[in-house]
């Protein structure tokens, strides 16, 4: 059975987005609301999104109609009565959803499959409140759903077999790349997302580093493309509250605790994009995602600095790139200079150098997870006892070097770190405990985050034995538990093997875990 026809019950946001995708690819869309505003808001939405299709020459404006009307505002529940499949995306509340799909079961035809866009609550707990759980799947879309190509197809211990396969060859069909995983609180993508933007509000909320610092970090530093904060004004801070709260009652530990500043914005209604203001305010929606850099300008660049480092490449080619831009370099502490310079490791602080050097209050550490090539990110490391004019004299060095400049504090990992390593570890978690592979992890990363890397891609590139090494000093020096490092990480790090293309995780294990087999 081909799915032709539709009904999408919501119309926020992301209901808007997944009726425009279906519509798009021809098929009829039977649209419900509950509430005649939310109803009206969201063909808004789809409209605007349709026009901006039309203005950036995607589309036709005949093609424009046509697409349009190919959606129709339904009356109620009884219009999806000859509807193939519909798909329920309502706001993340387990009641709700169930008495939704008690309803869709009774009026949709016993051939219709029905699916949920939730992207953390149970999929067998919605199923469970119909009388046929064999035909209820996860089908979970990413923002923008026009934009992001992954849809994540969930099955539980319930679901019959032919339901996912529909689903699967339904997301090809409007131009997506399906990834079947089994029913677990964030599925891949959200597992590992949401803990990493739940960091960064932690990192921003503790002084650990500004906005600019953490956006510029990720984008610059680790080549994602949106910033940790914008993203979850993004998604909506509602929303990503409510996932970590379901991920942290399926995980525990300081990992899946969402940051109080969480909570807050989102008791007092600064939710994100949708409402105006969150993180950032958005007076002026064209603008949203643009953020100011940590680069400081019109401080002057040093003449002469002093150059501190433990003899390695980094430093070699730091005095290199010194001396080329014209900067004096002295390697003795002693000499006068305008900064004192220590060449980071990357994982040690920089206080034990810097004291060595008798000259604290001149001295900073500069860190270059991706060295020296143009454009990239150089973590400017203020100990406590650095003046500011030492900071901003760094900053402007970095600037002159064509770099960009990120402060960071001096804790282990500084601030590029922090962000990617327990990312990483997340996602290696994922496959020791058996729930996806590398090559899944990857997919789902790129296709529905935009990543350009997958985690295992950049865990691969950056080495096992370096991640390992962060997360290690950061666990030890800073005792939280989110850094521990996942054994298989450390397996992979003594045996110096990669990812890519290495056996399963669970490999070896019994093979007949009943429990786990995702479709009967
Ligand atoms: N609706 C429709 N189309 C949109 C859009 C929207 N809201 N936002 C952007 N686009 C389109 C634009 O029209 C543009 O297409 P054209 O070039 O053909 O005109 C294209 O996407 C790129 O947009 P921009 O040039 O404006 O901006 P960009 O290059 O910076 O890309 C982005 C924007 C696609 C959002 C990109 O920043 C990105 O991939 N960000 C990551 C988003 C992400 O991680 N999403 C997943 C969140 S998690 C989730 O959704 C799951 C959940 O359950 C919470």
């Amino acid at each position: 059975m081909e799915i032709r026809e539709v009904a999408v019950v919501g119309l926020g946001t992301m209901g808007a987005g997944i009726a425009e995708v279906f519509a798009r690819a021809g098929m009829g869309v039977v649209a419900i609301e509950a509430d005649p505003r939310a109803m009206a808001h969201g063909l808004g939405v789809l409209d605007a999104s349709l026009s901006r299709a039309v203005s950036r020459g995607r589309l036709t404006a005949p093609e424009q109609a046509e697409i349009r009307a190919r959606v129709r505002p339904a009356a109620g529940f009884g219009d999806a009565a000859a509807v193939d499949l519909a798909i329920e995306v309502v706001p993340e509340r387990m009641e709700i959803k169930r008495q939704i799909f008690a309803e869709l079961d009774r009026v949709c035809s016993p051939d219709a499959i029905l699916a949920t866009n939730t992207s953390s609550l149970s999929v067998t707990a919605i199923a469970a409140a119909t009388r046929h759980p064999d035909r209820v799947v996860g089908m979970h879309f990413f923002n923008p759903a026009p934009v992001m190509r992954l849809v994540e197809v969930v099955t539980t211990v319930l679901t019959a077999s032919h339901p996912p396969a529909a689903v699967a060859d339904l997301a090809r069909r409007i131009g997506k790349e399906p990834v079947q995983v089994g029913d677990r609180a964030g599925f891949v993508a959200n597992a590992l997302l949401l803990p990493y933007l739940n960091h960064a509000l932690r990192l921003l909320e503790t002084g650990y580093a500004s906005r600019a610092d953490i956006e510029l970090a990720a984008t610059a530093g680790i080549g994602l493309p949106m910033g940790p904060l914008a993203l979850a004004d993004l998604i909506g801070l509602d929303t990503v509250l409510a996932i970590m709260e379901v991920l942290r009652d399926e995980f525990g530990g300081t990992r899946y605790t969402p940051a109080p500043l969480l909570r807050r914005l989102t008791a007092a209604g600064s939710t994100g994009r949708k409402a105006g203001r969150g993180i950032y305010d958005y007076p002026d929606p064209d603008d949203v995602l643009q953020t100011q850099d940590g680069n400081a300008a019109g401080s002057p660049s040093p003449d002469t600095v002093t150059l501190i480092g433990s003899g390695d490449d980094v430093e070699a080619s730091l005095a290199t790139a010194l001396a080329t831009a014209g900067i004096n370099v002295t390697r003795n502490a002693a000499h006068p200079s305008d900064l004192v310079l220590i060449a980071a490791s990357g994982v040690q602080r920089v206080l034990p150098a810097v004291m060595a050097t008798g000259r604290p209050k001149d001295a900073v550490g500069l860190h270059l997870p991706n060295g020296l090539t143009e454009g990239s990110v150089a973590e400017v490391v203020a100990t406590g006892f650095s003046s500011r004019h030492a900071a901003q004299t760094a900053a402007a060095l970095t600037t002159r070097l064509g770099l960009r400049a990120v402060r960071s504090p001096d804790r282990t990992g500084f601030l590029v770190g922090t962000l990617l390593y327990p990312h990483l570890a997340d996602a290696v978690r994922m496959v020791q405990d058996g729930y996806a592979s590398p090559a899944d992890v990857d997919t789902a990363m790129k296709l529905g985050c935009g990543y350009p890397s997958g985690p295992f891609e950049m865990l691969d590139h950056v080495g096992a034995g370096t991640v390992l090494a962060g997360l290690q000093i950061m666990f030890l020096s800073q005792g939280d538990p989110a850094f521990a490092p996942p054994l298989l990480l450390a397996e992979h790090a003594t045996a110096a093997l990669g990812f890519a293309g290495a056996p399963p995780a669970g490999a070896g294990l019994p093979a007949d875990r009943g429990w786990a087999e995702p479709a009967r």
